[in-house]
């Protein structure tokens, strides 16, 4: 990031050498913060709305107030984007961590103040060859905890999985907990197969993705059959087609499962359509159509 690009740290813009949080900071010792990752096309922020909720949901869940309302949010925010011409893309990191004491102490301390940062970076669209060719995944155990559907800072199973993927040739891990698939180690995933869009229903053990989300909507308007089941490893293996979806990588066609051709080892029709409607979804919102916020 460029220096003279500024974040937002405690309500203050401040260039990124200026902005200094305590060794203290609970997010530093524990992994005690929730976060987001907001796109924005256009200068406009993506499911704001969704993220903002999802945002309010984690924060509950961890014992925190939120520390904004969603109109000091959307401004706040907003000042982070307009530093950028509208024709960059940004993905907007917000985190919150629940502050620093004077003491290293796992219980929560009665009087402390959160700790709130945000960042807007510079994002491209996911390089369209790569798309055309599909993407390597591979299965992993489920290491996590049984609290995935909160969005925490606390990512060190997410972050070696991911690693392993990597070092296995795969773009990522999807993690299979009892035979049964949660999700990718940064994205939620979605199976085709005996004619239907399959993904696993919300709970403990998964984040509720916007984009997730947003795939459901799209799906259910252009009426293809689609269920929010539990699904197996067998059925991960046999599907027909496989993609990842997440805000930054938005829908991935994976080819190849550990090592083996998913389907007809080529991005599938269901996909090519899906991915046809998320991508005209969000030129509506590049231009002020659907709910995006500038
Ligand atoms: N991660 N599941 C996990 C574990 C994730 O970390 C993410 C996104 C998703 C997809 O959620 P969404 O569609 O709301 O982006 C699912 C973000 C992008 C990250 O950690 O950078």
């Amino acid at each position: 990031m460029s220096h003279a690009l500024l974040v937002l740290l405690n309500g203050e813009m401040l260039p990124l050498s200026k902005a200094r949080v305590s060794v203290m900071d609970r997010g530093f010792l524990f992994g005690d913060g929730v976060y987001e990752v907001i796109p924005a096309y256009d200068g406009r922020l993506f499911r704001l709305r969704q993220h903002l909720e999802r945002l309010d949901n984690s924060l509950a869940a961890i014992r925190m107030a939120s520390p904004m309302s969603h109109a000091q949010w959307e401004q706040n925010l907003g000042r982070l984007v307009a530093q950028y011409p509208a024709s960059q893309d940004l993905g907007v990191y917000v985190q919150i961590t629940r502050g620093s004491s004077l003491k290293r102490d796992h219980t929560i301390p009665d009087r402390v103040r959160p700790t709130v940062f945000a960042m807007a970076n510079p994002s491209e669209p996911p390089d369209a060859g790569l798309v055309e060719q599909g993407m390597q995944a591979v299965t992993s155990e489920d290491i996590r905890w049984q609290r995935c559907s909160i969005k925490a800072t606390t990512l060190l199973a997410n972050v070696l999985l991911r690693q392993e993927a990597k070092d296995r040739g795969a773009v990522e891990a999807i993690l299979v907990r009892d035979g049964l698939v949660t999700e990718g180690a940064a994205s939620n995933v979605f199976i085709f197969l005996d004619g239907r869009v399959i993904t696993p229903p919300k709970g403990l053990c998964l984040l509720p993705g916007i984009t997730r989300d947003l795939v459901l909507e799209l799906i259910a308007e252009e009426g293809i059959p689609f269920a929010e089941n539990a699904v197996t490893r067998q059925q991960l293996m046999d599907a027909d087609e496989l993609w990842l979806t997440s805000s930054t990588k938005e829908l991935v066609p994976i080819t190849r499962l550990e090592g083996r051709p998913v389907g007809a080892g080529v991005p599938g029709p269901t996909w090519r359509r899906v991915n046809g409607l998320y991508q005209r979804y969000k030129d509506r919102v590049r231009a002020g159509d659907v709910e995006g916020v500038r």
